[in-house]
């Protein structure tokens, strides 16, 4: 397959480093036990993969899954999640693991989710941060990288379910879609 040339934001080779740094700081903010890992599928999976096989004891992280966006890259502002319906937490500190957080409602709603579910702690860490789309003010312990309010594809990230598998973060550009010129691309 041809990759059409989105551009780079952040290198593999940073985000990798920086993945490194963050599994540092969770280690020595956990030094008796790693805290329970939960992932929101599927845009962080491959954060969450990277960051918890550096983690001492490369701790499994459970999957959930969280839908606001359809296939476009605008947020119709709903929140739905799925969580497992045996998922207990029993006071367990938690930590939340995103791709990106852009309007926070997302690790808003999960959050209040784990709670209910028994975690004693929530702490957010994502890969990437929008601060300038924020509407609701959500702490985040953990951040790889904030960036400018730009829709962005790869290392996980998908616009309609592609582009997950590019090894970089790069930024969607609908014009450089293959066809872009005699179709629509994506809405
Ligand atoms: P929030 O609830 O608005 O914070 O949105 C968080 C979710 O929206 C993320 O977990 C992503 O799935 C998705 N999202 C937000 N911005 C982007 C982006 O630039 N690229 C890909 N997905 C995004």
């Amino acid at each position: 397959m041809i990759r059409p040339a989105f551009p780079v934001v952040i290198t593999r080779d940073d985000i990798l480093c920086r993945v490194h740094e963050l599994a540092r700081a969770i280690a020595a903010d956990h030094p008796s036990a790693p805290p329970r890992f939960v992932a929101v599928m599927e845009g962080a999976r491959v954060f969450a993969e990277h960051l918890c096989a550096l983690v001492p004891g490369s701790p499994p992280f459970t999957e959930v899954r969280a839908r606001s966006y359809g296939n476009g890259t605008v947020s119709n502002g709903r929140v739905r999640v799925e969580v497992p319906r045996d998922l207990r937490l029993d006071g367990a500190p938690v930590v939340l693991v995103e791709d990106i957080v852009d309007t926070g409602r997302t690790v808003e709603v999960l959050t209040a989710e784990l709670k209910a579910r028994g975690a004693h702690s929530v702490e957010v860490a994502t890969l990437l941060s929008k601060p300038a789309r924020r509407v609701v003010d959500v702490p985040l312990r953990y951040v790889g990288f904030e960036i400018p309010d730009e829709f962005v594809i790869g290392f996980g990230m998908d616009v309609a379910g592609r582009y997950r598998e590019l090894p970089y973060v790069a930024a969607y550009r609908r014009e450089l879609e293959p066809g872009a010129a005699d179709a629509g691309a994506v809405e």
